[in-house]
């Protein structure tokens, strides 16, 4: 009978079979597709697994980390690249939206190329591609769609036989039990939708490391306290710091800092969305926390659109 349990043993006995002796080579990015498929090609062939997992500094707060606690004793030859400096310089000065996400999808593939020559013979290459990734693309062909959105094509690196794309039946829902089913942790399972590019297009104008870090301090808290409310049906949340600074007060001084904008959102399929009713006393709590224990901002909204007009993220 079709239960998750039934589907990973099969799914990683012809695993097992179809690698042989082989090496299979993936990227890790900490989104809940690449992680389930990192766990189910590590329970079939252990070390004949890589996972590059590519630190492009742009992540959530101490999500770099998450990924490595849950990975590094996991069988598999984990490697992570800490390359933040390098997408910094590459960034640096860089505004226009567009152009952020072409910068950090060449640096990613660019990243990635380096990293899987050093390893010798790779048979194969795993993608996390789901079901609605095949449908997406029309044809059938996920690796379109994933070099959209996740990475810039695929390397050229290796002359590996063949893809493998274990997910490739299954719908999101489905994916996450697997992960259960796997034993990966909570946060790894359950995380929301998060794009390739990071927190560079949650930043409006430049990126800095100091940026950075203000908005993960704030994105943190308003994670923490939406998921300690436990409200329903609301699907992505996340803090976006705008470019606009204003003046505020603080005790006897007058201030002149960034402005920070709360988003979440309700939807089904993440095409269209509703902007989400958080209760007011909810923002008020996330915006007095956010004030007083993160240095230069001093100014909150909430960003009533839905989308469309508006997209769900800003950039
Ligand atoms: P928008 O902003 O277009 O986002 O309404 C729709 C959904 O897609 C996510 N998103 C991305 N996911 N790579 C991804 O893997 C990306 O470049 C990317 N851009 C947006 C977004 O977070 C939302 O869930």
């Amino acid at each position: 009978d079709w239960t998750m349990e039934n589907y990973a043993k099969k799914a990683i006995k012809e695993i097992k079979e179809k690698v042989g002796d082989g090496k299979v080579l993936l990227a890790l990015s900490g989104g809940v597709d690449s992680s389930v498929t990192a766990a189910l090609i590590s329970k079939a062939v252990g070390e004949k697994l890589t996972c590059i997992f590519v630190d492009h500094g742009l992540m959530r707060k101490n999500e770099g980390d998450e990924v490595e606690e849950a990975f590094k004793d996991s069988g598999m030859h984990f490697i992570r690249i800490d390359a933040e400096k390098r997408f910094l310089e590459k960034l640096s000065g860089v505004t226009d939206p567009e152009r952020k996400r072409k910068i950090i999808g060449e640096e990613f593939i660019r990243v990635f190329e380096e990293e899987g020559q050093k390893i010798k013979s790779v048979d194969y290459l795993a993608q996390g591609t789901i079901y609605p990734d095949v449908i997406e693309s029309g044809l059938g062909d996920s690796a379109v769609i994933k070099s959209h959105h996740n990475v810039g094509g695929l390397p050229d690196f290796v002359d590996f036989k063949e893809i493998i794309e274990p997910l490739r039946m299954l719908f999101k829902d489905e994916v996450r039990n697997l992960g259960r089913e796997l034993g990966l942790p909570d946060y790894l399972v359950n995380r929301q939708p998060f794009p390739g590019p990071g927190l560079a297009i949650r930043i409006m104008g430049e990126i800095t490391k100091d940026k950075l870090d203000i908005l993960r301090d704030a994105d943190k808290i308003f994670r923490d306290e939406l998921e300690a409310a436990k409200l329903e049906d609301i699907n992505q949340y996340f803090a976006v710091l705008t470019n606009i600074r204003t003046v505020g007060v603080m005790g006897d001084f007058r201030t002149y800092d960034y402005t920070l904008a709360l988003r979440a959102v309700s939807t089904t399929d993440f095409m269209t969305a509703d902007f989400t009713k958080i209760p007011w006393e909810i923002l008020e709590k996330v915006s007095n926390r956010i004030v007083n224990e993160v240095d230069h901002i001093n100014r909150i909204v909430y960003d009533i659109t839905s989308k469309p007009p508006a997209t769900i993220e800003w950039e």
